[in-house]
C-alpha cells in the first residue's frame, strides 16, 4: 500500500559514500535523441524514475523500439523519423518530457495528443507551442496552453528565436523541431541554460555552432541534419545529489560524499553558492565521461552563514532553490534569492510551498513574487524547531527538500504524496536510510 506520509527525524550523523542516481535532463535527451535517430544508442547509467519512464514509453508510441537490458542500461533503435501515436501520450509529471517531444514531433507529419498528471496539466505549455506555431506546426488545446492538448506537425520551417524566459526545455523544443525544419533553426539566448542538447545533438553526429556575442549565446543548427545512434552515458545528477549534501551539512557530524555527479558548469550554482555560505565541500577525481565533467563531492557538517544568490546564477541552480533554502534555513543570518520567478511555474509553485513549509517549522521567511528570503537562524547551524505537516502538492522536491529539513529538526517534519519522490529520485529513501537518516512511513 502506498504510504499517506513520510518523517524525517533528527538522528545521528550521516556517513557514507553513494552514487548519484542518473541526470534527469540527459536520461530523458538520451531517449528522445535515440528514438529520433537511425540505428541503435545505447545508454548507460539511465535514471529509471517515474518521468524518464514516461519519455521510453512515448518514444515507442512514436515508433522507436526501446528495451531495458539491465539496471540503468537501456538499448534504442530509432526508425530516423516519428511514426504517429496509437494513443494519447501522458507525460506523467515531466515538464520535460512532454516540452521536448513536443518539438521532436512537431516536424514530422502526424498528429498527437499530449497529457499529464494535474500538476502538469497546470503548468504553460504557450512557451513551446508559441514558437513550434511560428515554425508552421499547429495546436488545439485548453485554454492558456494547457494540457490536453493535440498537435499537428510537419512542413516546419526555419526560425529565429530568442528565448523570452531562460528555459532549457524552451530552446531543446526548438532546436529538436529545427531537425525537421527547412533551414534549421536558431536559438538566442540571452542567460545561458543547461546545454546537453547542444552536447548531445553533436554527440548523436549533428553540427550544432554556439556563438557567444556580447554575453548572449546564439545557437546554431543548419538544417537537413540527421542523427545517427551512439553510447551515452548518463552522469549523476546534481539536483539529486543536493539532497544527501545538504543532509551532511546541517546533520552534526555528519561526512557524505557522491560520486560521479555531473559538474557540468550550467548546473552547479547550488555548490558555488553553498561555498559561499562557508559549506566544506571538496571535489575530488574529476574526470570527463561522455564529453561532460563530473566529480565525486564530499560534504561534512560546519557553520553556514547567510548569503545573497546573484540573480544571474538562477538558470544554473533554478531546480536546487528549494533545498538551498533548507540550507540557509540553519545559516546565521538571511539568504536573499532574487530572480526566481520561473520556480512558480515548476512542479508546484515552490516559492509559495517553500515559504509556507518554512514556516511551519518555525523559519522566519519573506516571500517576494520572484524571490524568497530566508532569515536563518541567530547561530549557525541551530536546529530548526520542525513539527511542519507538509503539503507537498505532489512536487518531488519539495518533498525531499522538507525531508532534509526533519533530519536535522528538533520535531519530525512529515510530508505528503511520498510516492512523487520516485519521479525523479526512486533510491532516495533507501540512500538516507543508508546513510544513517531516519525516515518512517506514515
Ligand atoms: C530542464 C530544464 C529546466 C529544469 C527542469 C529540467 C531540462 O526547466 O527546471 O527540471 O532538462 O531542460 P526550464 O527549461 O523550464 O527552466
Amino acid at each position: 500500500m502506498t504510504p499517506a506520509g513520510l518523517t524525517a527525524h533528527r538522528g545521528g550523523p550521516l556517513r557514507g559514500r553513494v552514487r548519484a542516481p542518473g541526470d534527469k535532463s540527459i536520461s530523458h535527451r538520451a531517449l528522445i535523441f535515440g528514438a529520433l535517430a537511425s540505428g541503435v544508442t545505447e545508454v548507460e547509467g539511465l535514471l529509471e524514475g517515474e518521468d524518464v519512464k514516461r519519455s521510453a514509453a512515448a518514444m515507442r508510441a512514436f515508433g522507436a523500439s526501446v528495451e531495458r537490458l539491465g539496471e540503468g542500461h537501456w538499448r534504442v533503435e530509432g526508425k530516423g523519423g516519428f511514426a504517429e501515436p496509437a494513443d494519447v501520450i501522458d507525460c506523467g509529471n515531466a515538464g520535460t518530457g512532454v516540452r521536448l517531444i513536443m518539438g521532436a514531433a512537431a516536424g514530422f507529419d502526424l498528429a498527437a495528443t499530449f497529457t499529464g498528471d494535474a500538476s502538469l496539466r497546470g503548468r504553460p505549455m504557450n512557451r513551446v507551442m508559441k514558437p513550434l506555431i511560428d515554425m508552421g506546426a499547429k495546436f488545439l488545446g485548453r485554454s492558456n496552453g494547457r494540457l490536453p492538448l493535440t498537435l499537428q506537425g510537419g512542413n516546419l520551417t526555419r526560425l529565429e528565436y530568442r528565448l523570452p524566459e531562460p528555459s532549457a526545455q524552451v530552446k531543446s523544443a526548438v532546436l529538436l523541431a529545427g531537425l525537421h525544419a527547412t533551414g534549421g533553426a536558431h536559438v538566442i539566448e540571452p542567460e545561458a541554460t543547461r546545454d546537453h542538447t547542444e552536447r548531445m545533438l553533436r554527440g548523436f553526429g549533428a553540427q550544432v555552432l554556439v556563438e557567444d556575442r556580447a554575453g548572449v549565446r546564439h545557437i546554431e543548427l543548419p538544417g537537413g541534419q540527421s542523427l545517427s545512434g551512439t553510447r551515452v552515458r548518463v552522469p549523476g545528477d546534481p539536483s539529486s545529489a543536493a539532497f544527501p549534501i545538504v543532509a551532511a551539512l546541517i546533520v552534526p557530524g555528519s561526512e557524505v560524499t557522491v560520486e560521479g555527479v555531473l559538474l557540468n558548469p550550467l548546473r552547479t550554482g547550488l555548490f558555488a553558492t553553498l561555498l559561499e555560505m562557508g559549506a566544506d565541500l571538496t571535489i575530488t577525481n574529476e574526470r570527463e565521461e561522455s564529453g561532460e565533467l563530473v566529480g565525486d563531492i564530499t560534504a561534512r557538517y560546519g557553520p553556514l552563514r547567510g548569503v545573497s544568490v546573484p540573480p544571474e546564477r538562477a538558470p544554473s541552480m533554478i531546480d536546487e532553490y528549494p533545498i538551498l533554502a533548507v540550507a540557509a534555513a540553519h545559516a546565521e543570518g538571511a539568504t536573499q534569492m532574487r530572480g526566481i520567478g520561473e520556480m512558480r511555474v515548476k512542479e508546484s509553485d515552490r516559492i509559495a510551498l517553500m515559504a509556507a513549509g518554512l514556516a511551519a517549522s518555525g523559519i522566519a521567511v519573506e516571500e517576494e513574487p520572484e524571490g524568497l528570503i530566508v532569515l536563518g537562524t541567530a547561530r549557525a547551524n541551530h536546529p530548526a524547531k520542525g513539527g511542519a505537516q507538509v503539503v507537498t502538492k505532489g512536487d518531488h522536491r519539495i518533498a525531499m527538500s522538507h525531508l532534509v529539513m526533519g533530519l536535522a529538526s528538533d520535531q519530525p517534519i512529515t510530508v505528503d504524496e511520498p510516492e512523487m519522490i520516485a519521479t525523479s529520485f526512486p533510491t532516495f529513501v533507501s540512500m538516507i536510510q543508508g546513510l544513517g537518516g531516519s525516515l518512517t512511513e506514515v
